[in-house]
């Protein structure tokens, strides 16, 4: 027996993961210490990496939006528990047709479905289905709401990176500050950040174009800035959004090579921050857009670290949405 076999699943009490406005500190922090068994099952010497947790269930991914890192990592993290796995080709399927999402779903759980995935365009469509079936439901994206998977994954990155710094393994985010740099408006990457990462104890500051900047993030707990300068200095971590054109209605903004004189984490922007700063970005990168591909590439970047710890973050929250409650 591993580990992650061994351990008691810690107590878990919610059926779904739709968002972390709801979720508390604890709950959140539940999760975040749940990972690190499954960093270590993904890092086996043996190269066997896969754990019987989730043997036999039947995990459904169901994307309506564009996805690769999101999709291949509950991919991922569904086969590490030797779960059944499948994904809905949108596309092709019924929804084409005309069918509502619960009559849909109605359907997958007439196959015994025990966890869908679902990323889509509106926001709520996590939140509702998860009111009205029995499945485990996890929001993987809904609109410009939520993507509290994003955000438990970008939580557990920054932690790693205090605990190693501090050389102390319980360390938390308390006092830690964070710079989210973009395009806030179109963001669920940033709003399941301030509700995470506030919850956890941290200061969030977002940064990007007015026209960019909704007026709800001030009520939700972070500070709000256009001065990129302003963001960075003093931040342990400086978080760059993609820009979303595909979301964006009208030009909100004058033009991308002034959107890159403002507001781009390059060599030169990144002098306002201070040495030990980390880089982060969910992916996917317009490079040289909102983030220059020499700081990308760079030693501050922990990107492809965010996508390793995705798998690990999204095998506890599978582990414990099935599991934790029988503990
Ligand atoms: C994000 C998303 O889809 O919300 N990407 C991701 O899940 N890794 C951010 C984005 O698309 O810009």
């Amino acid at each position: 027996m591993t580990p992650a076999e061994n351990k008691p699943s810690p107590v878990w009490t919610r059926k779904d993961l739709t968002g972390l406005e709801d979720l508390s500190r604890q709950e959140i922090e539940t999760i975040l210490d749940t990972a690190p068994q499954f960093v270590a099952v993904s890092k086996r010497e043996s190269g066997i990496k896969r754990v019987p947790l989730l043997q036999g269930r039947l995990i459904v991914n169901w994307f309506f939006e564009p996805s690769t890192r999101t999709r291949t990592s509950f991919e991922i993290a569904a086969k590490r528990l030797s779960a059944d796995s499948l994904t809905i080709n949108v596309q092709a399927s019924s929804s084409k047709k005309g069918e509502t999402l619960h009559d849909t779903l109605d359907n997958i759980e007439a196959m015994h479905s025990d966890v869908v995935v679902i990323r889509h365009n509106c926001a709520g469509a996590a939140h509702i289905l998860a009111q009205h079936h029995d499945s485990h439901i996890i929001n993987a994206g809904d609109g410009a709401h939520e993507h509290p998977t994003q955000a438990l994954l970008d939580a557990f990155t920054i932690r790693d990176h205090v605990r190693r710094q501090r050389e102390d393994s319980n360390a938390t985010l308390d006092g830690i500050r964070v710079a989210i740099i973009g395009d806030i408006s179109h963001s669920r990457v940033a709003r399941s950040n301030v509700w995470g990462l506030t919850k956890l104890g941290a200061s969030v500051i977002l940064c990007g174009p007015n026209t960019l900047m909704p007026p709800e993030v001030g009520r939700m707990g972070a500070e709000t800035t256009s001065n990129l300068r302003d963001a960075i200095a003093g931040a342990d971590v400086v978080y760059a959004l993609r820009i979303q054109l595909e979301r964006q209605q009208k030009c909100l903004f004058p033009s991308i090579r002034e959107y890159i004189r403002l507001f781009r984490i390059d060599n030169e922007s990144l002098k306002a921050a201070p040495a030990h700063a980390l880089v982060m970005h969910p992916g996917p990168i317009n490079r040289d857009i909102e983030l220059a591909a020499e700081v990308a590439d760079g030693p501050r970047s922990v990107v492809l670290e965010q996508v390793s710890n995705g798998v690990a973050v999204r095998m506890a929250i599978m582990h414990l949405l099935v599991n934790g409650r029988a503990a």
